[in-house]
């Protein structure tokens, strides 16, 4: 190959959305059949900065160089154009079309439908030959499982010319092995001369796969190297700004009486489909019970059931072993379960009230924060400042709405007023959602605390990291039914992800 070294570079590229600096004067190079790491927390740019190589955003200011020349991107188009193809987190296919109707669509100017169809499927099985990355051409894209959809996605961009191809956080929606299989792909990929930029938030995919990474940090880019000459925990610093503890520090979990019980729990959702079927398990005071799972096998489904914020089609649910049917989520967190929704803004937030309103949201009869009918406002404030406080809540303003705390302070707070309360039992839903290194770790070290404390603590996460960190027993949920249970021992990645997957069934007592 004649061109030069140097695929893609990036020079001075800068963007605001208004009071937000979202991408500061943003430079670095990517070497032509490298994988290249983008990392950063979320909120640093990421995605922000791919979406305007792709020509999703125009730039406020900077230059892109493919192949060393100027190159202006106005539009996905004008990307595809210059060789560069993007796979979102969010998939663009077309859910009830064949994978070849995809792909055909997906083609510029390509084939008509019904003229093109044999042609396109000659050119897909030649891509599809080259890459070793085969599909099923006449399946439906909606019945397949996400990692071969995002298999799709890539052939699109293949098929489109890319030369350069960029995959913001493909494996959020990945089990361990889809992960491994994908990274699989993109080394062939990068072995026969293609350029990769991953983003991720994650550390382990930055040393498993790529071989330079940029990290970015508020907007900025803070360090640029081989991945070789790093480690996870000096581009964990890089990414905070301080020195992290990547390990949640905790002892051995010494389980009490069974305070949380759920029995045969089916839940079906608001079209009638089965999400959660005749779910059975215990936990005790001073454990925490980790759930894992890919995303939508029913963990979400069966939080909101506990916390009774959905009616269940059946089972029996009880708290220090008080039956808790039929109660309404008030009532349930008046006999001490409390719960943080995986969903904060839409659960357990109200964006639009201030800090110290949502600081007793559902809490707001309990005694002393009234007098008679009244509420009392000096109370409320001073009782927000100093949750504020203790949880190093930033800014710590309890007038300040809701919305215009981040992601991570939002989820603080939601965390101090749920574990204020003193409860019994704490149902929480990805506890870390959208929440940077530094804050994850006081917040695991909180829960932990919780636990020490002999609560029972049922956490759900669909990072595995998390569970296998924070949890003493793991639950695997898969199609809506435990499918396994590990002690934290002898849990690892690669077990739980193949029950994850269906496979390797364990006895579930
Ligand atoms: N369309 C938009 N409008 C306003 N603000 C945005 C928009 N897209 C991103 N942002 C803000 O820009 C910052 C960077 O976001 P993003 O690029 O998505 O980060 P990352 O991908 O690293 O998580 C965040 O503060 C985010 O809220
Ligand atoms: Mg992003």
């Amino acid at each position: 190959m004649n061109k030069g070294e140097t695929a893609l570079e990036l020079r001075g590229i800068d963007k605001r959305f208004g009071a937000v600096h979202a991408n500061r004067a943003v430079s670095f190079s990517v070497r032509r059949g490298t994988i290249h790491g983008l990392i950063g927390e979320n909120g640093a740019g990421k995605s922000t900065l791919m979406n305007i190589v792709y020509g999703f955003h125009p730039a406020d200011a900077g230059e892109l160089l493919v192949d060393g020349r100027a190159v202006a991107i106005r539009s996905p188009q004008d990307a595809i154009a210059a060789g560069i193809g993007m796979v979102h987190q969010h998939f663009m296919l077309v859910p009830n079309f064949t994978v070849l109707e995809n792909l055909i669509l997906g083609a510029e100017g390509g084939w008509r439908l019904a003229a093109g169809r044999a042609k396109a499927r000659a050119a897909m099985e030649r891509i599809e030959r080259e890459h070793g990355l085969s599909v099923p051409l006449d399946a439906v894209v909606e019945d397949l499982p996400v990692g071969i959809q995002q298999r799709v996605e890539i052939l699109k961009a293949l098929n489109r010319g890319a030369e350069i191809l960029i995959l913001d956080e493909p494996t959020a929606v990945l089990t361990p092995q889809e992960t491994s299989q994908l990274f699989e792909l993109l080394r062939r990929l990068r072995d026969q001369g293609r350029t990769i930029i991953l983003v991720t938030h994650k550390l382990k995919e930055i040393m498993a796969v790529t071989d330079n990474v940029t990290v970015m940090r508020q907007g900025a880019v803070v360090a640029g190297v081989a991945t070789a000459a790093t480690s996870p925990q000096a581009l964990a610093d890089e990414m905070v700004g301080r020195a992290v503890s990547l390990e949640v520090a905790k002892g051995p979990a010494a389980p009490g009486v069974p305070l949380l019980s759920v029995r045969d729990l089916a839940v079906r959702d608001r079209k009638g489909v089965p999400r959660v079927k005749g779910v059975s398990f215990e936990v005790r005071a001073g454990e925490i019970v980790g759930i894992a799972g890919v995303a939508g096998n029913g963990q979400s489904e069966l939080l909101e059931a506990i916390a009774g914020l959905v009616e269940p089609e059946r089972g029996e649910i009880s708290v220090s072993g008080r039956p808790v049917n039929g109660l309404d989520p008030r009532e349930r967190r008046a006999l001490g379960l409390a719960h943080i929704p995986e969903d904060r803004l839409r659960m357990g937030v109200v964006a639009a009230f201030p800090a110290r309103d949502n600081a007793i949201l559902g809490y707001h009869d309990r005694a002393g924060y009234n007098r008679g009918p009244f509420t009392r406002p000096a109370r409320i404030s001073g009782d927000c400042a100093r949750k504020m406080s203790d949880w190093d809540v930033r800014p710590p303003a309890p007038g300040l709405r809701m919305s215009l705390f981040s992601g991570g302070n939002q989820q603080k707070l939601v965390l101090a007023r749920e574990i204020d309360s003193n409860p019994v039992v704490l149902l929480i839903g990805q506890p870390t959602r959208g929440v940077d290194i530094g804050a994850i770790e006081f917040i695991h070290r909180r829960l932990v605390a919780l636990r020490d404390a002999g609560k029972a603590l049922l956490l759900v996460s669909v990072e595995l990291d998390e569970i296998l960190g924070l949890a003493d027993r793991i639950l695997v949920m898969a199609g809506g039914e435990i499918v396994g249970e590990l002690s934290a021992a002898e849990a690892s990645e690669e077990k739980l992800g193949l029950m994850m997957a269906g496979i390797g069934k364990a006895a579930h007592g």
